[in-house]
């Protein structure tokens, strides 16, 4: 098709291009919301009915959007929501947010990529841009995406269009969204990767345009593997200065003021999120296929993964000291979420934390505004059916020990420290020594 390329950039350059995005979760939904705001018409599709019944009426069931942007462009039809995927013919570009877990055997499931490629394949048409946004090992794109969407008889570059973008959401940072951080695009072919940038340049504030899809996507497991290694560094840092009785938080209060050289990350219970705990493990499952090994991710996950026992040995310890054992002790935990102030509970080491302590006999309970209940999940199929209970004088007092896991700011920290017989602190809440606080 001669007239693809231009056809489908006259409607991105006119804002008439219809944007389609799969997966309308914690990144499909912001970038969603963008494409709208900016003037596109947008397309939203995803299997789960409650969410798009939820957007068709104008509500969010992200608590970090503000639900008044998801209202205002449903109210102005900008944005359609579905879950019927014969639509897939309808957009001009189509980006894909769909989930990249990990299997039980710690292996990328390329099963929901696999399974929307073949959707758009279906009705793939000409003029189509495909963009892949879900983070993923390097040459997916090109191996993976193209040679589903190629069996049919179209092809990539002169047909439709394929690119890499990754996402870089951080939820809940108040500085930077989806619409201001820079944008790394790389495309399959010269062609695509123009359309692509093109495409995000009518919504974000700056495009990064590299060499080729692959090197997009080892972009993005970069900065997670750089988080990933340098979390555990802190946390393996933590756990030696407590042995020389040196508070891991003064000394990175100090080092943080040399202006050059040094980038602060901090201790914590674990890991936690859809990103920093799997995304490393794409490349290492890659690198095993081209008989390389990856000694710095296995690592940092060896040492992040052990944090929650370290934080359980510290609680055991610290009880042992009030003549109490984990068994019948009234434990609470405060914070759910993997991170403070948004309600993203995947991979969270509060659950790690949670389901340890039941299994040793405790009576466990939970305080977390932002996650009301814990439900079932792949890997806690068993999960307690807990309510998030309050935080007064007395429940505080009622705990045999509360433990601090996410730090959110709207806790009444104060109040925990005056009323609790006992807190473990793994956010270094309390920086200066109190009685009833023990760092972990
Ligand atoms: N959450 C983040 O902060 C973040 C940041 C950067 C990158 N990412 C990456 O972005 C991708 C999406 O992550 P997320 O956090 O938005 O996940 P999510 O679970 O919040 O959202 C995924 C959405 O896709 C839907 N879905 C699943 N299978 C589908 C299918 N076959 N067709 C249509 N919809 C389907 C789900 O119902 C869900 O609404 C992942 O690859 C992740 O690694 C996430």
């Amino acid at each position: 098709m001669k007239y693809a390329k231009p056809n489908l950039l006259k409607k991105i350059r006119k804002n008439n291009a219809l944007v389609g995005v799969i997966g309308l979760g914690y990144v499909g939904l912001p970038l969603a919301l963008v494409f709208a705001e900016k003037g596109f018409n947008v397309l939203g599709f995803d299997i789960d009915v409650k969410k798009t019944e939820k957007l068709s009426r104008g509500e969010c069931y992200i608590s970090h959007i503000n639900s008044k942007r998801v209202s205002r462009v449903i109210k102005q039809n900008m944005l359609v929501a579905t879950d019927d995927f014969s639509r897939l013919n309808e957009p001009d570009v189509i980006i894909i947010c769909v989930p990249t877990p990990l299997t039980l055997q710690r292996d990328p499931d390329m099963s929901y990529i696999i399974q929307t490629a073949k959707q758009i394949r279906e009705k793939l048409r000409a003029g189509q841009l495909i963009i892949l946004e879900s983070t993923t090992y390097p040459g997916t794109t090109e191996e993976l995406v193209k040679e589903i969407l190629e069996e049919t008889d179209l092809v990539c570059g002169r047909d439709f269009f394929l690119a890499f973008s990754p996402e870089r959401e951080d939820p809940g940072n108040k500085k930077y969204s989806t619409s201001n951080i820079p944008k790394v695009i790389g495309g399959v072919d010269k062609a695509s990767g123009d359309l692509a940038q093109e495409l995000y340049e009518k919504v974000i504030s700056k495009t990064i345009r590299v060499a080729n899809a692959r090197t997009a996507e080892a972009v993005k497991l970069t900065e997670n593997i750089f988080r990933s290694v340098n979390i555990a560094l802190v946390n393996e840092l933590k756990v030696i200065y407590e042995r020389m009785n040196i508070d891991i938080w003064d000394v990175l209060d100090a080092a943080s003021t040399k202006p050059f050289g040094f980038m602060r990350f901090n201790p914590g219970p674990g890991w936690g999120g859809h990103c920093i705990p799997l995304d490393p493990f794409y490349l290492s499952w890659k690198a095993r296929e081209c008989g390389m090994e990856t000694k710095f991710i296995e690592l940092a996950g060896e040492v992040n993964r052990r944090m929650p026992q370290y934080v359980l040995d510290k609680l055991q310890y610290a009880l042992n000291a009030h003549g109490k054992s984990v068994k019948k002790s009234k434990i609470m935990v405060i914070g759910l979420a993997y991170k403070k102030d948004i309600n993203d509970d995947r991979e969270s080491p509060a659950y790690k934390i949670i389901a340890s302590l039941i299994e040793s006999g405790a009576n466990v309970s939970y305080h977390d505004q932002f996650v009301p209940t814990i439900r079932p999940t792949r890997q806690w199929p068993k999960a307690p059916p807990l309510k998030s209970e309050p935080l007064n004088a007395k429940t505080i007092a009622n705990q045999d020990a509360v433990m601090i896991i996410t730090d959110h700011t709207s806790i009444n920290y104060k109040l925990i420290a005056k009323h609790a017989k006992l807190i473990i602190d793994t956010r270094g809440v309390y920086r200066q020594p109190l009685r009833n606080v023990i760092k972990a």
